[in-house]
Formats: C-alpha cells, sequence, structure tokens
C-alpha cells in the first residue's frame, strides 16, 4: 500500500477514509484533523489560553502535543487520582512528556490536597469508582481552569470514546445526555469552555501517533474501570466497523449534524438556575457541589482507610 499523499509506501492504513499514509504524512493528516475539528467547532480563539487536561493516556498525551506543535499556548493539568500504581505511572509519563517539551504542568493530587483517592471516595460515598472519578474529574479541571484564567478546558476524547457515549446514551435514549453531548460546551458564569479536539481522530490512529512521535504513554486500563459499559460498547462498534469501516464516524457526526438539534432545546429547559456551592463556591443546583459532598462523606467516615486497588489489566489488543 502507498500514501494516499505523496505515494510513498504506507506505514498506516485508515480504512475510515479508505487510504494508507506514511509516517510523515500521517502526523500532518492529524494535525489536520485536530486543526479543522477546532475551526468548524469553533473551539478555541486566536490568543486563548488552553488547559489540557492530560492523563498519561496516549489520547491526551498526543493532543498536547498536537496543540503545542499547532501553535496554542497549551498548558497541561494532571490531576493525581490516588489510584495506587497506576496512578504513579501515569503521573510520570505525564511529567516526563511536559519536560520534554519544556511545557508548562499544573498538578493536582487528589490524596495530598483533599486527603483520599478515588477508591477511598467512591466507597464512602457509595458510588461506583467511575463515577466517584468522573465527578471528582469535572469539578477538578474547571476550577484549575478558572482559579489559572484559562480560556478553555480540552480533554482527549477521541472518536470511538465519543461513538460509544452516544450509543449508550441511545440504547436508553437518555435525551438530556444526547441534548449535551457537544465536542464543545461553551463557557458560561462559573463555567471555563470544555472542548474535544480529537472527535475527527480514532484511538488507533492515536496510538500511531504517539508510536510515530515517540511519545511514551501508559497502556493499561485503570484498574477501577472493570465493569464499565463504556467498554462493551467500544468493542461492539469495533465489531460493526470492521465490516463496515467508516460506520463510527457516520454514527457520530451524523447525530451532531442532524440528531442533536432535536435533543438539545430539551436539555437545555431542564437545566434549572445554579446557586454557588455553600462550600466552594462552584454553581451547582442547590447546597452543596457532588464534589464537596463526596469530601464531606469522606470526612464522615472518619480517617480515610485506604481500598485496594484491583490488579491491573493489560489493554485488549485491537
Ligand atoms: P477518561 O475519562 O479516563 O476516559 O479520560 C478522558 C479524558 O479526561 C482524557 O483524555 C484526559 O483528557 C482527561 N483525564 C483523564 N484522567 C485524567 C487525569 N488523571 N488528569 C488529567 N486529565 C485526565
Ligand atoms: Fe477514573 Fe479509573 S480513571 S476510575
Ligand atoms: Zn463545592
Amino acid at each position: 500500500m502507498r500514501c494516499r499523499r505523496c505515494r510513498a509506501p504506507a506505514v498506516i492504513e485508515v480504512r475510515r477514509h479508505n487510504a494508507g499514509f506514511c509516517s510523515t504524512c500521517f502526523l500532518r493528516h492529524c494535525a489536520e484533523q485536530v486543526r479543522r475539528a477546532i475551526e468548524e467547532h469553533k473551539m478555541v480563539a486566536p490568543g486563548e489560553r488552553v488547559l489540557v487536561a492530560v492523563s498519561g493516556g496516549k489520547d491526551s498525551l498526543a493532543l498536547w502535543d498536537l496543540l503545542l506543535d499547532l501553535g496554542y499556548q497549551a498548558d497541561g493539568l494532571y490531576l493525581g487520582l490516588g489510584i495506587g500504581a497506576y496512578s504513579d505511572e501515569s503521573g510520570a509519563y505525564v511529567r516526563t512528556f511536559a519536560e520534554s517539551r519544556q511545557a508548562r504542568l499544573v498538578e493536582i493530587d487528589l490524596p495530598s490536597r483533599f486527603g483520599f483517592g478515588v477508591p477511598e471516595g467512591a466507597a464512602a460515598a457509595r458510588r461506583v469508582p467511575c463515577s466517584a472519578c468522573g465527578l471528582s474529574k469535572r469539578h477538578l479541571f474547571n476550577q484549575a481552569a478558572l482559579n489559572g484564567g484559562y480560556d478553555v478546558v480540552a480533554t482527549g476524547h477521541n472518536l470511538d470514546d465519543e461513538a460509544a457515549v452516544l450509543l449508550g446514551n441511545v440504547l436508553r435514549w437518555s435525551t438530556d445526555y444526547l441534548g449535551r453531548q457537544e465536542p464543545v460546551l461553551p463557557e458560561a458564569a462559573g463555567f471555563a469552555r470544555k472542548v474535544k479536539p480529537l472527535i475527527r481522530l480514532g484511538e488507533r490512529e492515536m496510538a500511531a501517533y504517539c508510536v510515530l512521535r515517540g511519545i511514551d504513554y501508559i497502556v493499561e486500563e485503570c484498574p477501577m474501570a472493570e465493569g464499565n459499559r463504556h467498554l462493551g460498547y467500544k468493542a461492539a462498534l469495533n465489531l460493526i466497523e470492521e465490516a463496515s469501516p467508516g460506520s463510527k464516524q457516520a454514527f457520530y457526526t451524523g447525530f451532531l449534524a442532524r440528531g442533536l438539534p432535536h435533543f438539545r432545546p430539551e436539555s437545555e429547559e431542564d437545566r434549572g438556575e445554579l446557586k454557588p456551592c455553600t462550600t466552594c463556591g462552584a454553581p451547582t443546583p442547590s447546597g452543596q457541589c457532588a464534589f464537596c459532598r463526596l469530601v464531606d462523606s469522606v470526612a464522615a467516615v472518619g480517617e480515610s482507610t485506604p481500598v485496594p486497588v484491583p490488579t491491573r489489566r493489560r489493554r485488549a489488543r485491537r
């Protein structure tokens, strides 16, 4: 197979585009896809400051690399989630990358700052770990952006992630979530803008990008993600994609163009008035925000007892 752009031997085939790319043209293709996503969805305006949430995984490290190369003022944000060796290792990958690019990295460590990690928080609040983790991330990403004067928070959600979430929302007809599943959540009082510049690139492309750029990343899945429904939805979509390349992208982009406009108004109506959290001041429907309630539930069970982290799993090869 030859590169679609320069006819040199191809190193990767992207079946969705019915194309092969050589290494140089593939890296250019990734940058072009990010540039187009940013432009099409007005994610970042010239001169704005971006805070890239980096987990140590391939997607967010590749995103940070791409944004820096595209000339954005992009600093990194790493949250230490207190998930045993998994968190230690992911943090190390993020720091190594930041040093290699001489980029600024903001770090927030949940255990040292708030006295608990995701496993303890989830146990105290009687939530599944991914739920305690998700709400902590949303809260802390936003706080870090506001405190640091950033205009926008960028996350490494890729096409596979968004298509899997969409499938889950459609299977349940979660109309409220469907109305909010946008690649850009605009800024509002107390909220920084949130953007997902990797929506035009798949998981496999991001892994290839990191390999070709020599970016080391954590390969293991989070050990707390066992049983996470989205992993099953991703596997189901991969089967469909295998039989019919392009389905995943058609599903997601078709939703943005033709589905989202139907659900958006209802979801906007459902969003009631927000008031400042009585503890931290973050906007919330009433009383304390979900993150402060989580902090309080850990405090209520006394000294946070460490919860064992399950053995790590290798990411399934595709
Ligand atoms: P996940 O929710 O783990 O699928 O991650 C989705 C996105 O959230 C990643 O691509 C990152 O942008 C961001 N993210 C996840 N974990 C962290 C973390 N520990 N620190 C900073 N950002 C993170
Ligand atoms: Fe959040 Fe695993 S990264 S529970
Ligand atoms: Zn709060």
